[in-house]
C-alpha cells in the first residue's frame, strides 16, 4: 500500500495511526480526512512529515467530498466518528449522521473508485456489557447507548457492502484506548488532568464494578494494521488490551501517578445505561500474528508523564468548547 486514506486523522487513535505508519513505512502517502469538530485537533499531526501527508478538511458524510479525497488512495481506513459516549446521550444526532450515514459513503466511494481494502475502525461496545467471560466476533450485537447503536449501525451497512457489492470491506472492535493525546472527555485523561490540577475525579457509581479492558493507543494502532494487511475482506476482528481492570483501581493509579490523595475521589451519579464491563476475545487477530504489548502499569505511568510534560496540549483544550461541556454534563449529576 502506498496511498492510505485515514479519515478522523486529527483525533485521538486516527493521529497515533498517522504515526505508526509514517514511522513503519518510508513509502507511504497519508490522505488525512477530518472534519475538524471540537475532537479534532491538528496539533496531533504537527510532527507529520508534510512530504508524506496531506491534510484535507472534510465531512465523510459528504459523498462528494470523500470520492474526491479517496481518488487514488489503495485504501480506506476509517476513525472519523463521535466518540463520547455521555454526548451520545445528551443528544445522538451527529452520532448518527457520522457513524452511520459518513460510513455509507465511504464504502460507496469504496464501491465506486473499486478501493483496495476498507477498515472500519469500531468497538467492543458494540457487544454491550457482559459479566463473566468474553466476547467472540461470531456473537450477537447489544448496543446499549446512541454511541455504540450508531457504531453498530455503521458497522452493519460497511458489511452489507461487503455482501452485496463486494467491497474489501474489514470491521475491528477495539478496546477503551488510552495514551497520549486523548480529548480529556474520556475518563482517564479527564481525571490525570483534572488530579494534575487539584479538582475532583466525578467517578460514577463508586466506580468499584464497572469493568474495561484497557489498551495502549499503539497496540490498537497495531492490531488495525494488521487487520488491514493481513485479514480477510468480510471479515470482524477483535482488539484487546488484556488488561481489565476495575475503574477505581484505574482511578487509585492516577491518584499515586500526581500524588494526589483519595479526597479528590468525587462519586456522582451513574450513567444512564451505564455498561457495566466490557470484554473481548482477541484470539482471532492474534492469529494473524498481532498482539498486545504493553504492560498496563508502564502504560499508565507513560500516559500520565506526558499529560505532566505537555499542558500546552490540553491547557487550551479545557479553557474552550470543554468547559461549557463539562458544566453542563457534571451540572446535570449534582
Ligand atoms: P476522537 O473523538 O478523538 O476523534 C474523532 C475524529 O473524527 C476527530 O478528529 C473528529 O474531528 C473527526 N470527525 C468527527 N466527525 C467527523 C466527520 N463527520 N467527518 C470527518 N471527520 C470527523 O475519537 P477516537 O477516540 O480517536 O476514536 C477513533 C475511532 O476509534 C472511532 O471510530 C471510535 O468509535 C473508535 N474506538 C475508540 C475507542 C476509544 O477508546 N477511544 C475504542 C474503540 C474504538
Ligand atoms: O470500549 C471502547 C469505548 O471506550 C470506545 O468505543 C469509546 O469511544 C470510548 O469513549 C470508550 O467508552 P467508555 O464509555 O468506556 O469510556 P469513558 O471514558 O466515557 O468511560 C470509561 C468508564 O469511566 C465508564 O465506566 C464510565 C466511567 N466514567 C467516565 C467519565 C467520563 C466516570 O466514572 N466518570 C467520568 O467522568
Amino acid at each position: 500500500m502506498k496511498r492510505i486514506m485515514v479519515t478522523g486523522g486529527a483525533g485521538f487513535i486516527g493521529s497515533a495511526f498517522i504515526r505508526y505508519q509514517l514511522r513503519r513505512d518510508p513509502g507511504i502517502h497519508i490522505v488525512n480526512f477530518d472534519k475538524l469538530t471540537y475532537a479534532g485537533n491538528l496539533d496531533n499531526v504537527k510532527d507529520a512529515d508534510p512530504a508524506r501527508h496531506t491534510f484535507i478538511r472534510g465531512d465523510i458524510a459528504d459523498l462528494d467530498a470523500v470520492l474526491a479525497a479517496m481518488e487514488g488512495c489503495d485504501a480506506v481506513v476509517n476513525f472519523a466518528a463521535e466518540s463520547h459516549v455521555d454526548r451520545s446521550i445528551m443528544g445522538a444526532t451527529e452520532f448518527l449522521r457520522t457513524n452511520v450515514d459518513g460510513v455509507y459513503c465511504i464504502v460507496e466511494a469504496a464501491r465506486r473508485l473499486k478501493t483496495e481494502r476498507v477498515l472500519l475502525v469500531s468497538t467492543d461496545e458494540v457487544y454491550g456489557s457482559i459479566d463473566t467471560g468474553a466476547f467472540l466476533e461470531s456473537d450477537r450485537l447489544n448496543p446499549r447507548n446512541p454511541y455504540s447503536a450508531a457504531k453498530a449501525g455503521g458497522e452493519l451497512v460497511g458489511r452489507s457492502f461487503f455482501e452485496t457489492f463486494g467491497v474489501p470491506v474489514i470491521v475491528t472492535r477495539g478496546s477503551n484506548t488510552y495514551g497520549p493525546y486523548q480529548y480529556p472527555e474520556k475518563v482517564l485523561p479527564l481525571f490525570l488532568t483534572n488530579a494534575i490540577d487539584g479538582e475532583g475525579l466525578p467517578i460514577y457509581r463508586g466506580g468499584e464494578h464497572n469493568v474495561r479492558d484497557w489498551l495502549f493507543v499503539d497496540d490498537h494502532c497495531a492490531g488495525i494494521d494488521t487487520a488491514l494487511r493481513r485479514g480477510t475482506p468480510g471479515e470482524i476482528y477483535n482488539i484487546a488490551g488484556e488488561n481489565e481492570r476495575e475503574l477505581i483501581t484505574l482511578t487509585r493509579k492516577v491518584l499515586e501517578l500526581t500524588g494526589r490523595d483519595e479526597s479528590l475521589i468525587q462519586p456522582v451519579p451513574d450513567r444512564p445505561g451505564h455498561d457495566k464491563r466490557y470484554a473481548i476475545d482477541c484470539g482471532k487477530l492474534k492469529a494473524l500474528g498481532w498482539q498486545p504489548a504493553m504492560d498496563w502499569e508502564e502504560g499508565m505511568a507513560l500516559t500520565a508523564r506526558w499529560y505532566r510534560e505537555n499542558e500546552w496540549w490540553w491547557r487550551k483544550i479545557k479553557t474552550g468548547e470543554f468547559r461549557a461541556y463539562y458544566e453542563r454534563q457534571y451540572r446535570q449529576r449534582g
